[in-house]
């Protein structure tokens, strides 16, 4: 079934230095399956709106320049209670407190440079889904 699902970006950091390969490899080692992807640069508009909950905080300057910095790869992913599943995969968003084999602990280099997001619930694996991809590119 399709309910079940993620999304996910892999960050400019990590495609800048080659490990979009490596980090879809764990993704897939870990039983989630891609139901979309797309590699995309982000404008300025479209960072702050996806990440418009953090609007005012003090890291969302950063997090826009750095979000907007370079290409990043935008994908589905299903899994069984895939929001909670693929959370755990990538560890804390600190990577020096996250779990040794999670993505985040492997291939981030900093708290905002940390190699991927993932959903935090389900209404925002919808919302953020929709936000960068058509009905006509999900295949279920
Ligand atoms: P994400 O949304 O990217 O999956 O990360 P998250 O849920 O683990 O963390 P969140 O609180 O949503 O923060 C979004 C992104 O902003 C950057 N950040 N920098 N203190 C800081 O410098 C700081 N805090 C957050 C990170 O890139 C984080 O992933
Ligand atoms: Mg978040």
């Amino acid at each position: 079934m399709c309910n079940d699902f993620t999304f996910s970006i892999i960050k400019p950091n990590a495609v800048r230095t080659g490990k979009t390969g490596p980090i879809l490899a764990m993704i897939n080692e870990n039983g989630f399956e891609i139901e979309a992807m797309r590699m995309v640069k982000l404008t300025v508009q479209q960072a702050e709106s996806f990440y418009a909950v953090h609007r005012g905080k003090s890291f969302f300057e950063g997090l826009i320049e750095f979000m907007t910095s370079g290409p990043v790869v935008v994908m589905i992913l299903r899994h069984e209670d895939a929001v909670d599943q693929f959370r755990k995969l990538i560890g804390a968003t600190d990577p020096a407190k996250a779990e040794p084999g999670t993505i985040r602990r492997t291939f981030a280099v900093s708290i905002q440079m940390n190699a991927v997001h993932g959903s935090d619930s389900p209404e925002n694996a919808v919302r953020e889904s929709n936000f960068f991809f058509s009905e006509i590119e999900k295949y279920c």
